[in-house]
């Protein structure tokens, strides 16, 4: 799939902006604070329904104005479809599909296939565990509507379980009732992460050689308490952790707690990694969740590259650039050096909130 065009109303600093996409490299070049990362935000609230940058829908709305409007035209099997995100000031919010309103996230998310990588994406290498497990459950809810359910489900009983063990009396039977329903979407998304992560690194593997000539072996681990468990193993390990929990006042064992380990030559990035390594090992992560998703949805997602080029040395930058040739991409940059006998390109100049071709 590919977008051809997305039209900003209101959105961050822009007032009124159409952007025109080609099936290739589109690149967005502009000095700091002129909005090229907004660029690549609207793409991604057109394939999530939210931002990735703040958890306040309407930090989005342009200043003194009292709505945002985003819509975009996508490509999909020949057809062209419209997506739609209006927000305003009374938080009302409406998401539309070809003019039909969606109702749940659930019925939105999967639609429009985007990876995205930027400066923050290197949280996934060197950040907390928390930044690899929405690396793994953004492609997880891309992927099916039911693990992106199951997840949904079992973030408000964990939210339930975590108000009542903060109480004084701690209701037992009613923590044994969400461990009982808890456990069974441990189960689903614990399989759909095995899984998920398997199919990566069979795909991280053969790009990680590639980017480094060989040099170089990546391996990924699942690692998770609930691996290989039973619905109602589940159910007593979590029941086993009650009363701990009740004197820690929250829980202790859940998927919350799941990571993934990413070693190179058999060393962990995370802590032994150099700054090139990391970066490598960000690059193949990305590509392989791009192969994962094509192979698994038959469709071709967007890359969203922000301001990553400066990031890269020229032996990775020549080969993301072959790499992406064949497909649509979305790239910022404030320097656009990188560019010399490029085919297929699109550039565009980005100056406070405007753009000029
Ligand atoms: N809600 C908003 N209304 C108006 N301007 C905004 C809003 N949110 C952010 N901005 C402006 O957008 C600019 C940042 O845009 P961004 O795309 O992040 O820049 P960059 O080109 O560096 O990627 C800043 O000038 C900021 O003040
Ligand atoms: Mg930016």
């Amino acid at each position: 799939m590919y977008i051809k065009s997305i039209n900003l109303e209101n959105f961050r600093n822009y007032k009124n902006q159409n952007i025109e996409f080609i099936n290739g490299i589109n690149l967005f070049v502009g000095n700091n604070a002129q909005g090229k990362t907004n660029i690549i935000e609207s793409i991604y609230i057109s394939a999530f329904g939210k931002s990735y940058r703040t958890i306040k829908d309407l930090e989005i709305i342009k200043f003194d104005e009292e709505y945002s409007k985003i819509s975009s035209n996508f490509i999909k099997n020949n057809t062209e479809q419209n997506i739609e995100l209006y927000i305003d000031k009374n938080n009302r919010k409406v998401i539309k599909k070809d003019d039909v309103k969606i109702n749940k996230l659930s019925d939105f998310v999967g639609n429009v296939l985007i990876v995205i990588f930027s400066p923050d994406s290197l949280d996934i290498v060197k950040g907390s565990p928390s930044k690899r497990r929405e690396f793994i459950d953004m492609m997880c809810c891309q992927l099916s509507k039911s693990y992106l359910i199951s997840h949904q489900e079992y973030t408000k009983c964990l939210k339930l379980k975590n108000s009542m063990l903060k109480q004084d009396f701690v209701d037992k039977q009613y923590i044994h009732i969400l461990n009982e329903k808890m456990s069974d979407y441990i189960e689903k998304i614990v399989k759909f992460r095995e899984n998920i992560i398997c199919k990566l690194l069979e795909k991280s593997k053969t790009i990680h050689s590639l980017i480094t000539q060989g040099k170089e072996e990546i391996n990924l681990e699942y690692i998770s308490d609930f691996r290989g468990l039973s619905k109602n193993q589940i159910k007593d390990l979590l029941d086993k952790y009650l009363e701990i929990e009740i004197i820690k006042k929250s829980s202790l064992k859940g998927i919350q707690r799941d990571d993934l380990k990413i070693n190179i030559n058999d060393l962990e990035v995370e802590k032994y990694g150099s700054q090139g390594q990391n970066r490598t090992a960000l690059l193949t992560l990305k590509l392989a969740n791009f192969e994962v998703l094509i192979d698994e949805k038959e469709e071709i997602p967007i890359l969203l590259l922000d301001d990553i080029m400066s990031e890269l040395d020229s032996n990775r930058i020549s080969f993301l650039l072959k790499y992406i040739e064949k497909y649509q991409s979305i790239i910022t940059t404030t320097d656009a050096s990188f560019v010399n006998n490029v085919e297929n390109i699109k550039i565009s100049k980005v100056l406070n909130g405007t753009l000029e071709i």
